[in-house]
């Protein structure tokens, strides 16, 4: 990983050129999934995903050098301790930029959705750290080179920094130079994107152990990698057409896939709460009687809901509690 690191900043500052620095990166959802590794070190997946940033949803990182030989990180106002995994995984990914010395650092970090309930917290998180980073050490990195850092803390991080429809292309490379996310040129205005949040605990499987589980199973797994890159394919193309339904019906199956993937090869995982199988029968029954809505789901029982603008009030009054994103309506220079 430190390799990988080298190459990218090569013989950039080696030292914060600034005491604090802050970004912004929103969260992203998977609209075609990324699910298990090539490379778990480096987070290289099997197969391209897709997604569609959240607006003004996502993470603000601040981040100080500290004057403390430790890494100390507030999330949402509270201070992490240090032994949980949480901390561990983030220290780890700022390790890899302790370059000459060691320095250390203050993060403060607000995210405006549910941290660790399949809501792509880490997404977001990881990405605007990596663009604080990027501030503080004054690297000018692009954002292709910001993704692959990105990556390194959180797969799908990689696709958190960019508004709009990403692609994270899977690669090829062992050194993982050429798997990061692309921005789509496709702008859909008419899209919307409800949460609907069923549970804020924290996961207890995380996407990572899950994933490991599900690519030892190699022939369903090997299903899944096939499945999905028909999917993506679909999805693409449903997108530039502007065809919601052909778009919506692939985004909901390649969820459905993906949890029945989960569900094989992690018996004891179980992301679905009641609440949230009782909400896909009713997207189910609403959608029988002619209303346009669809959903997907990641690691967590929370549910996004998808359908196109002229059905914002319908959906309002089916479910009084979803949060509706407009995703195309942020146009913030900070987050290109
Ligand atoms: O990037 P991770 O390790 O948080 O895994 C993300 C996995 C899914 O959210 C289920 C799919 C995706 O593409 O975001």
């Amino acid at each position: 990983m430190k390799e990988l690191v080298r190459n990218i900043l090569l013989n950039n500052k080696p030292k914060p050129q600034r005491k604090e620095a802050s970004a912004f990166a929103p969260s992203n959802i998977a609209l075609c999934k990324y699910w298990g590794k090539r490379d778990d070190l480096m987070n290289l997946p099997h197969q391209s995903s897709l997604s569609i940033s959240l607006g003004n949803k996502g993470a603000h990182t601040k981040i100080a050098v500290s004057e403390n030989a430790y890494d100390q990180i507030t999330l949402n106002g509270s201070i992490v301790d240090g032994s949980t995994l949480f901390a561990k995984r983030l220290i780890h990914f700022l390790d890899l930029f302790r370059q000459e010395q060691n320095i250390y650092f203050n993060i403060e970090t607000v995210i405006n959705i549910p941290v660790a309930a399949g809501v792509a917290s880490s997404a977001c998180g990881f990405a605007a750290l990596t663009k604080a980073l990027n501030n503080l050490y004054q690297w000018n990195l692009s954002n292709e080179k910001l993704s692959i850092l990105a990556r390194l803390g959180s797969g799908s991080a990689c696709r958190s920094l960019w508004h709009g429809f990403v692609m994270w292309q899977a690669g090829v490379l062992d050194n993982g130079m050429d798997s990061y996310g692309v921005p789509l040129p496709y702008q859909w205005p008419e899209l919307r994107i409800g949460l609907f949040i069923i549970s804020n605990k924290r996961k207890s499987l995380s996407s990572r152990e899950a994933m490991q589980q599900s690519v030892q199973h190699p022939k369903i797994y090997k299903e899944w990698v096939i499945q999905a890159e028909k999917d993506f394919q679909s999805i693409y193309n449903a997108i530039k057409r502007h065809d919601f339904q052909r778009f919506a019906e692939n985004v909901e199956a390649n969820a459905q896939i993906l949890h029945v993937l989960i569900q094989k090869t992690n018996p004891n995982a179980h992301y679905s709460l009641s609440e949230t199988n009782k909400t896909i029968q009713k997207i189910k029954t609403l959608r029988k009687n002619g209303l346009p809505l669809y959903y997907t789901q990641d690691a967590g029982p929370n549910l996004k809901l998808i359908f196109l603008k002229e059905n914002v009030d319908s959906v309002s009054q089916h479910f009084p509690n979803v949060f509706i994103i407009d995703p195309f309506a942020y146009h913030n220079p900070d987050y290109n």
